[in-house]
């Protein structure tokens, strides 16, 4: 058992908490990683937006370790956080602190990634099985008509459930095509992490298993697609395929004008990250903030909230990402 609720200096913590609540409440942010450049500016966005509505954050990151992701949000909870919203990592994984959450009364959002079989209270995100959708549809509508086209699937991280409705979503536009045999699916897999070098990896295990003649490759991400790229480059091949991915990384709409890769997916992250954090003081104040839909966890219909995505290309890359000062035009030079 664990002792931590003896200690003075906690409980002191608790009831300084328990006080704050009403007017400025304490919110722990747990994220699974800092490394695609997106979740630094969730990160930024959503702490921006709490600290204008009176509220404290105290972040963690996690680096892609359910151990370490665990306790920090164990961490969290002992320092007496009113509310908590958690990027998991493993969705599975994070079940065991959201239970620990729930004993300690504290309500809990599972940001962008939902979190199984627990009770949590609400899922904010982006319409996951669109963006896979997006990517399906993108390439399916380019694929060559007069032979069976080949393509490879490079998914993402098998740990995440939203890489499961990005396949989802491609599995609807590309399922009746590779089921009739216009499409032939020539190597897949999924990469462990959403790390680039495993996206590098699987691109590799394609050409060497299957040749170099390769209409496409529908990636979920714009990290591995930036691996995916590079085995490409390697080949000189790059440029001639057509590469999906996500996120609208700099690096990948960079990619996307020197026509390298073909389309990313667009999620104006500033509508969810500012969402969530209102979302959040909503809830540490007591409020029931409503949720247009619900998303089954397994054990509850979780209150949902899913925002839009774009899907971007070189033809839209400046009325999109640009226009909405998500990057500046010259630093995509
Ligand atoms: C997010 C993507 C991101 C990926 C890797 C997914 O859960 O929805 O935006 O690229 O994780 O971090």
């Amino acid at each position: 058992m664990k002792t931590r609720l003896a200690s003075v200096p906690l409980l002191l913590a608790l009831a300084a908490s328990a006080f704050a609540s009403k007017e400025k409440p304490v919110i722990g942010l747990s994220l699974d990683t800092l490394k695609e450049e997106r979740w630094q500016r969730d990160r930024d966005t959503f702490t921006a937006e709490a600290q204008k509505l009176g509220a404290t954050v105290i972040v963690q990151s996690a680096n892609s370790d359910d151990t370490r992701q665990v306790r920090d949000v164990e961490s969290l909870i002992s320092r007496g956080v009113d509310v908590l919203v958690i990027v998991p990592h493993n969705g599975g994984a994070m079940t065991r602190a959201v239970k620990s959450a729930n004993e300690a009364k504290i309500p809990v959002i599972a940001y962008d990634r939902l979190i199984m079989n627990c009770s949590i209270d609400y899922y904010l995100t982006f319409d996951n099985v669109k963006v896979g959708e997006a990517q399906g549809g993108y390439a399916a509508a380019r694929l060559p008509k007069d032979r069976k086209a080949r393509i490879v699937r490079i998914y993402g991280a098998p740990t995440d459930n939203n890489a499961k409705m990005f396949k989802q979503g491609q599995d609807n536009i590309l399922g009746p095509l590779i089921k009739s045999g216009k499409i032939d699916v020539i190597h897949e897999d999924w990469a462990l992490d959403w790390k680039p070098e495993n996206g590098k990896k699987i691109m590799n295990a394609a050409i060497t298993r299957a040749g170099r003649n390769i209409d496409a490759v529908v990636v979920s991400n714009d990290g591995t697609a930036g691996g995916a790229i590079q085995a490409l480059l390697e080949e000189g091949l790059a440029g001639q395929v057509l590469v999906t991915g996500q996120d609208a990384d700099l690096a990948a709409c960079q990619r996307i004008l020197r026509g390298t890769q073909s389309m990313t997916v667009y999620k104006p992250l500033k509508n969810l990250a500012t969402l969530a954090a209102r979302v959040a003081v909503d809830v540490a104040q007591g409020r029931k903030p409503a949720a247009a839909a619900v998303l089954d966890n397994g054990v509850k219909k979780v209150p949902s909230i899913f925002e839009k995505v774009i899907s971007v290309d070189k033809e839209n890359l400046t009325a999109t990402v640009i226009a909405d000062g998500f990057h500046k035009a010259e630093d995509l030079r």
